[in-house]
């Protein structure tokens, strides 16, 4: 299965689910990386792999179906199946949704519904919630709203700083992703 990753920052999950991939862990070939941000550390590691990119800033577009449109052709010339959001910082439009239903899915730190959009992390811990934890879940037209796939939670301690949290949700998001992509894909194969 091809797939494609979107991401608009460090690219830790990009490098999880690349590495799962090259392992035989889960069996998709990441074939292209789609960023929005030129100055991205995702970036690099996409290179380093030899992946494609796909490096595009927002303001050169006429609105978002232009970009969209472009992304779309960047996905269809390499025949991807499935995207998975990592870390990009944008709501998905009609463009993308609607031949790529119920194949994107997105990564978030936090047990959704609770902490959606930015800093979910720094959210919860300033909420002083005693459990948050990762949640994965198909993408539609809202913010961290579509249908959830899978979580898995995290205490908070009284010793936990935001630092220490945002390490222990790391950990999960890595080990978690490719497990859940490969649920899907197995899945997708029975059907
Ligand atoms: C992750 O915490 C993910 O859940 C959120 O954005 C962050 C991306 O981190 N959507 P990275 O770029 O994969 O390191």
């Amino acid at each position: 299965i091809k797939a494609a990753i979107f991401a608009s920052g460090t690219g830790s999950n990009f490098d999880s689910i690349v590495r799962a991939a090259e392992q035989g862990e889960i069996s998709c070939d990441v074939r292209l990386l789609v960023c929005d941000r030129s100055n991205a550390r995702v970036i690099e590691k996409a290179k380093k792999k030899n992946i494609d990119t796909f490096v595009f800033s927002p303001k050169e577009f006429g609105g978002k179906d232009a970009y969209e449109q472009q992304i779309l052709l960047e996905c269809r010339k390499r025949g991807i199946e499935w995207i998975f959001l990592a870390g990009y910082m944008r709501l998905i439009g009609p463009v993308l949704l609607a031949p790529y239903q119920n194949r994107i899915i997105n990564i978030h730190p936090s047990l959704l519904p609770a902490f959606p959009g930015k800093d979910a992390i720094g959210q919860a811990f300033e909420k002083q919630v005693k459990v948050t934890g990762v949640t994965i879940h198909y993408i539609d037209n809202g913010m961290d709203t579509g249908p959830i796939i899978e979580q898995e939670a995290v205490r908070i301690t009284a010793e936990d700083t935001r630092e220490s949290l945002q390490k222990k949700i790391q950990a999960i998001e890595h080990s978690l992703y490719p497990k859940v992509i490969q649920t899907l894909l197995v899945e997708e194969e029975i059907h």
